[in-house]
């Protein structure tokens, strides 16, 4: 049972405060979460409390958040089992009593419900993917590898936020991470050569001065060549444009072009970006507050397009659940921070596999050296995962958990590339 749970401020990836979490048992085993922070965040994700004392951490302190989980969480969960996920989690929304967990914040609840994961775990001695998962996982998901950066994480006009490199041909995720660093580097030297910075933006993606994503995406099919692979059959390609970010009453607004777009041209530029270029999945290509939008998207490229919603479910059981029944995308963006528990995460994942939806395991823009995402994924059979480029500590933490993952899984590891996206042409 827990004997102790304590909360400190550390620092996120942009230099932010977040929360470190520690659950002690009586056994002597005990675990440690560190909880990721987004920029381009949903309307209706779970809330994150910050102190907003402007004299601290200009005002993003979380000294609150760390007291609530010293002394209300700490008095209510002394005692209780850490294997007892569900009831740890529930205990915590019933105490908190709001509908978006913002009176302790879902900063505190979600340290303490993934560090109590990680010390049954350890009080067990296994690793997180195996007590998560049981047996059966045994799922290595494909990468999807966001190596250019725009929108909310760069400072360049470009309006989508994410180009990503999907390895679907590898034969193992240490392959898949092999070509993807390798098109990494490839994307440098030919983004050098055009005269481009190659500095890289939040997610660890170069952020060079372009304006289209169809600049992007030639750059992308140009370094894939270049590296050696066949764009579409061993690298597929895929977007996040993170469409709320630019939407307005006005329409979809592409300030890097200087032109607005209406839902259905909207509609028909990603459908015409998916006829010139191989891309298998898009992530929030409508806005979170446009369904009809998003209806007429699922119904024109859902057949032969992973259409990932992020910001219209926010990892949310009822809002995705509604959002099944509307017609809207046919997979989910997993942001474990966006509701909050791993309880309320692992019902996401049960009602995307009852529905046949797709489930991305994602990390936040503001991300830590914490690993957990990783054994998620491996554990949901869920079969991918956006973690970020081939750069920043932040991100490679997550796919060096996940080579040694493979490795622990051994013989019985099976990437999931080939099996997801048998549509594209080998
Ligand atoms: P965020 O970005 O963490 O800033 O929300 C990631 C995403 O939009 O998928
Ligand atoms: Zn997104």
């Amino acid at each position: 049972h827990i004997t102790n749970i304590g909360a400190h401020e550390a620092l996120d990836s942009r230099g932010n405060p977040t929360l470190e979490v520690e659950v002690e048992l009586s056994d002597g085993a005990s675990g440690v979460a560190l909880v990721p922070s987004g920029a381009s965040t949903g309307n209706r994700e779970a809330c994150e409390r910050r102190d907003g004392n402007a004299e601290r951490f200009r005002g993003r302190g979380v000294l609150d958040a760390a007291r609530s989980v010293n002394t209300e969480l700490r008095g209510l969960l002394l005692g209780m089992r850490a294997d007892r996920q569900a009831e740890l989690d529930q205990a915590m929304i019933s105490l908190d009593g709001t509908e978006n967990k913002r009176r302790i914040g879902a900063n505190a609840i979600l340290g303490v419900s993934l560090a109590a994961a990680r010390a049954a775990a350890s009080s067990l001695g296994v690793p997180l993917w195996r007590y998560l998962g049981g047996s059966q996982a045994c799922v290595m998901p494909v990468p999807m590898i966001n190596v250019l950066n725009g929108g909310a994480h760069a400072d360049n006009p470009l309006d989508f936020q994410e180009f990503m490199i999907l390895p679907v041909g590898a034969a193992s995720f240490a392959e898949a991470v092999r070509m993807g660093a390798e098109v990494f580097h490839s994307l440098k030297e030919v983004l050098k050569r055009a005269g481009h910075a190659v500095n890289v933006g939040d997610e660890g993606g170069f952020a060079p001065d372009l304006r289209t994503a169809v600049e992007a995406l030639d750059f992308l099919m140009d370094s894939i060549e270049r590296a050696g692979f066949r764009p579409g059959q061993d690298i597929a390609l895929g977007l996040d444009p993170a469409a709320s970010e630019f939407h307005s009453p006005a329409g979809y607004l592409y300030a890097g072009q200087d032109r607005h777009l209406s839902s259905e041209e909207q509609v028909d530029y990603l459908a015409e970006l998916v006829r010139a270029y191989p891309i298998v999945s898009i992530e929030d290509g409508m806005a979170e507050d446009d369904p009809a939008g998003w209806q007429m998207l699922t119904a024109r490229l859902g057949d032969r397009c992973q259409l990932v919603g992020d910001d219209v479910f926010c990892t949310n059981p009822a809002l995705f659940q509604s959002g099944v029944e509307q017609g809207i995308g046919n997979a989910i963006l997993v942001k474990i921070n966006q509701i909050g528990t791993l309880t309320e995460t692992q019902e996401v994942l049960r009602i995307a596999a009852r529905h046949g939806y797709r489930a991305v395991i994602s990390h936040r823009s503001g991300e830590t050296e914490d690993t957990s995402i990783s054994d998620l994924a491996v554990a949901g059979n869920g079969g991918f995962i956006k973690t970020g480029s081939m750069s920043r500590s932040d991100r490679t933490a997550k796919y060096n958990r996940l080579l040694r993952i493979e490795r622990e899984i051994g013989a019985g590891a099976i990437y999931a590339g080939p099996l997801s996206f048998p549509r594209v042409i080998r």
